[in-house]
C-alpha cells in the first residue's frame, strides 16, 4: 500500500465507517487502479496524472468525490457531474448499512468506476456480484478495471432500474445512483429478509440513505439515515434549471412579509422535512451581486404548475419581503411545513420511513402506520 493508501485506511476505520470485516477489502483494493488519468475535484478543478501523477495519487487516496465523466460523456452541455467514483467513507458507510457477508448475492446498481464492485468481489466473490451500468463507455472501462485488478463480477450494461432479473433473487442491493422512486424491480429480485440501501432524495431536498428491508409480501419497508448527495438515476433527474428561467417580468405576484428567517428551516433535517411535503419543489439561494451586500434572496419554484415564491432577506431585519407567483402559494406551504416540523419535535431524519410496494411509495414519522406522505 502507498502510504496515502495506508492512512485512508486508518481513517476510515478510525471514524467508525469501516467494519472489521471490510477491513482486508479496503487494503487490498486499489482505489486508484479505477480512476482515469484525468480527475475532477468537487470544486471543478481539473487533475491529471500525466502533468501531476503525485498528486493524482494523493487524491486518489483522499476522502473525496472525484468526478470521472460529465454530461453523460458529451462533447458540449451545461456541466452537470454523471460519474464519479463516491467519496470513500459514503462508500464504507453504505456497505457497513447493507450488513453484507460471505455467501450473499449482491446486486450493484450504478458501476461507475467499478471500484465499489471490486470491493464486493472481493468480500463476496465475483459470482456473488452482479454490477450495472447505464453508460456503454462508462461500463465498458470499469470491466477493463476490474479485470486490471483481478476481478470479474458480471458487469451488466443497461438500466439498474430494472435490477438483473438473470442472477434474482439477491440478498442485497445497493444503488449508488439516487432516486426518488424506490424501482419496484429492486424489491421483487431481493429474498424476503433481504435489504436495499439507497441514496433517495427529491427536488427539494438531495439527500439521505433509505436503508429498506424486504417483507414477506413484497413490500419493503425501513428508515431514512445519513447526509448524502449523489447523482440521480438518469430517469429520475431533477431539474437544476436556473430559477431565472421560471420567473418572467409580465408575472403579476402576489406581496407579503414574513419574520421567517432562512437559517433554521433550511437546515438539514427541518429542509428534509419539508421536502417530503413538497417534493417537486426547487430551492435556490442567489447572494446579492455586491459582496459587502449581506441581503439574499431564497427561491423555491415548482417546475410543473410554473409556481414560483421570493423571499427577499435582509439580515438584521426582523421582516423580509415575500412574492408568490402562480396556482400555488408556494412560501406560504413552505411556512406551513416548517410549523409542522416543530410541531412534531423537529424529528431529525432518522425518525422517517418508507414502505414500498408495487403501487405506493408511502412515507412516514416513526411508525409505518403514521403515513405523512405518497409519493407515487
Ligand atoms: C456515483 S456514480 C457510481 C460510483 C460507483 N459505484 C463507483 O464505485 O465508482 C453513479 C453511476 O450511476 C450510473 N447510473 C445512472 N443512472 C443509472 C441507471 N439507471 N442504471 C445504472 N447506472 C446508472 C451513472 O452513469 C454513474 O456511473
Amino acid at each position: 500500500m502507498v502510504p496515502s493508501h495506508e492512512k485512508l485506511v486508518a481513517h476510515l476505520s478510525q471514524v467508525g465507517d469501516l467494519p472489521p470485516h471490510w477491513r482486508t477489502a479496503f487494503e487490498q483494493v486499489e482505489r486508484h487502479r479505477f480512476l482515469p488519468g484525468q480527475i475532477t475535484l468537487p470544486d471543478g478543478t481539473t487533475v491529471d496524472q500525466d502533468e501531476d501523477p503525485d498528486r493524482w495519487l494523493e487524491l486518489a487516496y483522499t476522502d473525496i468525490q472525484l468526478i470521472t465523466q460529465i454530461d453523460d460523456g458529451a462533447d458540449e452541455g451545461p456541466g452537470l457531474p454523471t460519474s464519479s467514483a463516491s467519496m470513500p467513507s459514503i462508500v464504507a458507510d453504505m456497505l457497513r448499512r447493507l450488513e453484507v457477508y460471505p455467501g450473499m448475492r449482491a446486486l450493484e446498481i450504478g458501476t461507475g468506476t467499478g471500484y465499489n464492485a471490486a470491493l464486493l468481489s472481493h468480500l463476496l466473490g465475483d459470482d456473488q456480484v452482479t454490477t450495472i451500468e447505464i453508460d456503454h463507455e462508462v461500463a465498458e472501462l470499469a470491466r477493463i478495471r476490474l479485470m486490471g485488478s483481478g476481478f470479474v463480477p458480471l458487469v451488466v450494461t443497461g438500466d439498474g432500474t430494472q435490477g438483473w432479473a438473470g442472477r434474482a433473487p439477491y440478498d442485497r442491493v445497493i444503488s449508488t445512483a439516487a432516486v426518488n422512486r424506490v424501482p419496484y424491480h429492486w424489491i421483487a429480485q431481493t429474498r424476503p429478509g433481504g435489504k436495499i440501501i439507497s441514496p433517495w432524495g427529491n427536488a427539494f431536498h438531495n439527500g439521505v440513505l433509505a436503508d429498506l428491508q424486504v417483507g414477506p409480501h413484497g413490500t419493503a419497508s425501513g428508515r431514512f439515515g445519513g447526509n448524502v448527495a449523489f447523482m440521480w438515476v438518469r430517469d429520475q433527474r431533477v431539474s437544476r434549471e436556473a430559477v431565472e428561467t421560471f420567473v418572467s417580468d409580465d408575472h403579476e405576484f402576489r406581496v407579503g412579509r414574513t419574520e421567517l428567517y432562512p437559517l433554521e428551516p433550511l437546515k438539514f433535517d427541518a429542509s428534509f422535512a419539508i421536502g417530503l411535503l413538497m417534493p417537486t419543489v426547487i430551492n435556490d439561494i442567489v447572494f446579492a451581486s455586491d459582496e459587502d451586500d449581506p441581503r439574499f434572496t431564497v427561491w423555491l419554484v415548482d417546475p410543473g404548475s410554473g409556481s414560483w415564491a421570493s423571499w427577499h432577506v435582509h439580515p438584521g431585519e426582523t421582516s423580509h419581503e415575500v412574492r408568490q407567483y402562480g396556482p400555488r402559494e408556494l412560501f406560504s406551504e413552505f411556512e406551513s411545513a416548517y410549523q409542522w416540523w416543530l410541531d412534531s419535535g423537529s424529528p431529525a431524519v432518522d425518525r422517517f420511513g418508507m414502505t414500498v410496494s408495487s403501487n405506493h411509495q408511502l412515507i412516514w414519522m416513526d411508525a409505518p402506520t403514521n403515513i405523512i406522505a405518497s409519493t407515487l
